[in-house]
């Protein structure tokens, strides 16, 4: 028998039960989308832009060996671990605190040591976790589930980024499941996904991680009555399909544009066992030994990223969309960008330069609270906060003026104002 999902979700018991739970969700029928051609295939090297300068094996070995201060380390009692797999493996190697909570300062230089992610797009995300989700105070913010702030904020304490559905963590992720179709849960490893993108090749490429995009983003809206793709949320889970290429892949003189092999990948993402027999072994995500990360003259910025969403959407035109069903599954609408953001910013034109770049900044706003707490002084606000911190990288990119969205265009989806409870 197939019960309704609703009725599943409004048991206390699922939530009390998550294995109860993920049983029952195995006996849903879930109806699989069609396979689907690309319009074009893309070809781009792994590190996105072409490898500048070679290969420089001193500067790219990522030390993990024992004895090097990164050696790998399970999370242990009391650390933070969240649904980032990226972040994950860096906790358990040491490149950020190992405990889970993180400084402005500490996501930079941790991870430029660890993937050679650019400063700009570090200091950006880890200013937005601090915004949505931690202590702008001390600047920290945690890689998982709720901390306690240095000193009590009036707005309640950080939840982490394991609390962020909609706001950061979003639907039709790579790999974890839909909040809404896991009781609430945001962190749960699927395997449908898994080896869908597994079974792609024996080495991956941003074309598959476009098709992966596609395929995920397809099976959300024929089976997640609550799917929603928020402006900002909606363009961090497609771009976390090419961070899996770009920070994932391992780099060699023979091929300094980077190779992502199966073991690698299941490295990374804490996966063991074969086709039908794979284990995901939940917070142990490690960096592999003897493993090279992109140079740091292609340390991957805010525009590259960009670049990539929207090469993707070109392939898979879908893979970029705002709005959600409407509380039945397949009944997708969207929400139009020059409503959404009063005339400056158009879909078409996302893909143009910065524009991109610009509009993640703006969207990346969307929700905060305005409400007032003299503890942030001048910034007023958390809003005023993030507005000052990111006021920098807004005017290096050429941006208009940081500006709020419209949030009435959110009312019309269920799924916008479901709450997940965490991991
Ligand atoms: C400050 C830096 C970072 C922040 C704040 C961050 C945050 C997040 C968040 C909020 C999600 C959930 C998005 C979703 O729902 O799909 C996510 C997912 C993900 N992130 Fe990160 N991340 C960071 C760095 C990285 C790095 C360096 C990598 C790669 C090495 C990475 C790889 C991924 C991947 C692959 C996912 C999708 C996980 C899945 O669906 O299984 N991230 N990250
Ligand atoms: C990208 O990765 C694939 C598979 O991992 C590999 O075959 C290819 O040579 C790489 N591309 C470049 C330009 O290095
Ligand atoms: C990375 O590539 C180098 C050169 O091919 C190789 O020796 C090394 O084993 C690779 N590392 C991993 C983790 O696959």
């Amino acid at each position: 028998m197939v019960r309704p999902l609703s009725f599943l979700v409004a048991l206390p018991l699922a939530a009390a039960w998550p294995g109860v739970m993920e049983a029952n969700q195995r006996l849903q029928k879930r109806v699989e989308p069609g396979p689907r051609e690309p319009l074009f295939r893309s070809g781009r090297p792994n590190t996105s832009q072409p490898p500048l300068g070679g290969f420089n094996a001193a500067e790219q070995f990522v030390d993990v060996r024992p004895g090097s201060g990164h050696e790998f380390r399970s999370p242990g009692t009391g650390d933070l671990r969240g649904q980032c797999p990226g972040l994950n493996a860096a906790a358990n190697h040491g490149y950020i605190p190992r405990n889970g909570k993180v400084s402005t300062t500490q996501t930079i230089t941790g991870l430029g040591e660890a993937y050679n992610m650019s400063p700009d797009l570090s200091l950006f995300l880890a200013i937005v976790s601090i915004a949505l989700a931690g202590d702008p105070l001390t600047q920290t913010w945690s890689i998982g589930g709720a901390f306690p702030p240095s000193i009590p904020l009036l707005f309640g304490n950080p939840s982490g980024i394991a609390g962020t559905h909609n706001q950061y963590e979003s639907d039709a992720s790579i790999v974890r499941g839909d909040a809404y179709l896991n009781g609430g849960s945001v962190g749960v490893f699927q395997m449908r996904s898994w080896e869908n993108f597994y079974n792609m090749g024996e080495e991956y490429t941003l074309d598959m991680a476009a098709a992966q995009s596609d395929y995920v983003t397809r099976w959300s809206i024929l089976n997640n009555p609550y799917y929603f793709s928020a402006p900002f949320a909606g363009l961090v889970a497609p771009a976390a399909h090419d961070f899996v290429i770009n920070f994932m892949s391992n780099h060699s003189a023979e091929n300094p544009g980077g190779v992502l092999t199966r073991e690698v990948l299941k490295s990374f993402f804490a996966v063991t066992g074969e086709p039908g027999s794979f284990v995901h072994n939940r917070g142990q995500e490690r960096i592999p030994d003897n493993w090279y990360k992109r140079p740091a003259l292609n340390a991957y910025n805010i525009p590259e990223v960009l670049n990539d969403v929207f090469i993707n959407n070109a392939m898979f035109p879908g893979i970029v969309r705002f709005g959600g069903n409407t509380g039945t599954v397949d009944s997708f609408a969207g929400v139009d960008v020059t409503d959404l953001t009063g005339g400056a910013f158009n879909l078409a034109d996302l893909a143009e330069g910065n524009n991109g770049a610009c509009f993640l900044l703006q969207a990346s706003m969307q929700g905060l609270p305005d409400a007032t707490d003299p503890l942030l002084g001048a910034a007023g606000s958390i809003l005023g906060w993030a507005t000052q911190q990111l006021g920098p990288l807004n005017e290096k990119l050429g941006c208009p003026q940081l500006a709020s969205f419209n949030q009435a265009f959110f009312d019309q989806f269920p799924g916008a104002s479901y709450k997940a409870q965490g991991q």
